[in-house]
């Protein structure tokens, strides 16, 4: 069983840590053991965090670069100092093995170092001569990027620190205050953050708060005026009820996927179909294919389809799963029973229908075996909905286009891999297909922190990628300079 500190955590109001009157326990999904208990914000505390976020906006905005960038700073190398207590932390709260958890908090520091960099080299402004005009002599155009107001951050359970920090170190970047509700499964790393977010200096009271306020409470915080910024991370049911909710504010979405991982014919090699196997059925398992980019699908050309098949199915059983805290694990459980059931009666499903089971299929409470699936008919569930658990479907195309097609053929659109040597192809790949980024040469599940993260369709609105991120806090204003001789 897990260790667990039985007081109930503070969370955090205006970078305070506060108690409620409620608490919630989190467990963990592998062996139901407590990890902690967590105290709740009533409404006026929540009212209080609110007010505060909105009543620093000015000051915060105001706030030097040198000071938010020391913060950041601060908070990267605190995350490094404490590595191995967040990844052991994000391992009982999340299940994620901790081969992966450790990779993750890794992942958090460099988004607080970048967000630290970005924030030196933010809003020096851009000129631009106005006198291209006869109209515009003697005028010059200064624009730079100012915060739109507080934002309200929803993370959700898969990265419960990492994703937490692409919300919340790009607001302090650009001195935008940020409400942070984490996952009601996952919110003890986030509250880790705010014990590091207050030892920093010089952010204005009221500059973040870390509340776990429960799901159903979530609308009157999307709602509220104060908040004009809303940065969300989670299903698309959720997510496009939140933009619907509130038309007027600005909604970011990073929502769901079914990741292509494309392999062409001229990837037909021993060593190149090796790579992709391992790249596929790593990715298609990592955090028991709870991430948005993890490999859902695999469509590849026929010539390479029976090679690769054999090779995808035997490393997918080769997967170590079982207990996350073992450091051989690759493949713990999912956030719950609830989770692990439905991707079963998804798999069923498919498999009532026609699908191939070529390994896997079973469950055993949260944890669900690794599971590659061929011949997957059309009007199975899997064939269109996200399956986000450790699930697989192999399709075979004829061709590159039939290839990129397929892939196009989704209502989601996040990120795509495509194993292929030839560069025009790659370039062919970056044009038609319909996502939010394509990986040449490995899985669709990389991503380097710093990249634009986000997708079209219905995997959502808006990037993320600390850079990005500050600038969908940010809006441009333009300053005109009239009279200059210059
Ligand atoms: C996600 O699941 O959307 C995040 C993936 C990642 O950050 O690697």
């Amino acid at each position: 069983m897990t260790t667990i500190d039985t007081a109930p955590h503070a969370f955090w109001l205006a970078g305070r840590p506060v108690r409620g009157a409620q608490e919630f326990d989190v467990t963990s999904s592998w062996d139901g053991g407590l990890v902690g208990r967590v105290s709740v914000p009533d409404e006026e505390q929540v009212e209080q965090a609110v007010a505060a976020a909105a009543a620093a906006t000015d000051a915060f905005a105001a706030t030097p670069a040198h000071v938010r960038a020391a913060a950041l700073d601060h908070v990267a190398k605190r995350l490094a100092e404490r590595a191995g207590e967040l990844a052991a932390l994000i391992t009982a709260e999340n299940g994620k093995p901790l081969k992966w958890a450790r990779g993750e908090v890794g992942r958090a520091v460099s988004v607080f170092r970048l967000a630290a960099e970005e924030a030196r080299r933010f809003n020096s402004g851009e000129a631009q001569r106005l006198d291209t005009d006869p109209g515009g002599v003697g005028r010059l155009a200064l624009t730079r990027r100012f915060p739109r107001g507080p934002v309200l951050g929803i993370a959700p359970f898969n990265f419960p620190l990492n994703l937490v920090a692409h919300k919340v170190a790009p607001a302090i970047a650009v001195g935008a205050p940020i409400i942070l509700k984490p996952a009601p499964a996952t919110p003890l790393s986030a509250l880790v953050l705010g014990e590091l977010l207050a030892e920093t200096e010089g952010l204005p009271e009221g500059a973040w708060s870390v509340l776990p306020v429960p799901n159903d409470r979530m609308p009157e915080l999307v709602r509220d005026p104060r908040l004009p910024v809303i940065s969300f991370t989670g299903s698309d049911t959720v997510g496009y009820q939140i933009a619907d909710s509130v038309p007027r504010k600005h909604v970011t979405l990073e929502l769901g996927g079914n990741a292509a991982a494309v392999v062409l014919a001229d990837w037909s090699s021993e060593e190149d179909l090796e790579w992709a196997a391992t790249r596929i059925a790593t990715f298609a398992n990592y955090q028991a294919g709870q991430s948005c980019i993890s490999v859902q699908r695999v469509i590849a050309d026929a010539s390479v389809y029976d090679a690769l098949a054999e090779k995808v199915v035997a490393k997918v059983r080769a997967q170590v799963t079982g207990d996350p805290t073992d450091e051989a694990t690759d493949v713990g459980p999912l956030v719950s029973e609830a989770a692990a059931e439905r991707v079963e009666q998804w798999v069923d499903d498919a498999v009532a229908k026609g699908a191939k089971l070529l390994t896997g299929g079973t469950r055993e409470g949260a944890a669900y075996a690794p599971t590659v699936l061929a011949e997957l008919p059309a009007d199975a569930v899997l064939a269109t909905a996200e399956a986000f658990g450790p699930v697989l479907s192999l399709h075979r195309a004829d061709g590159v286009a039939e290839a990129f097609a397929a892939v196009n053929d989704s209502r989601f659109g996040l990120q795509t891999g495509v194993f292929t040597h030839d560069l025009q192809t790659a370039f062919r790949a970056h044009r038609e297909l319909e996502v939010g980024g394509v990986i040449i040469g490995d899985a669709p599940s990389y991503r380097a922190d710093q990249m634009p993260y986000g997708g079209v369709k219905d995997s959502g609105q808006g990037r993320e990628g600390v850079k990005f991120a500050m600038d969908d806090y940010t809006y441009e204003r333009v300053l005109v300079l009239t009279g200059l001789d210059l």
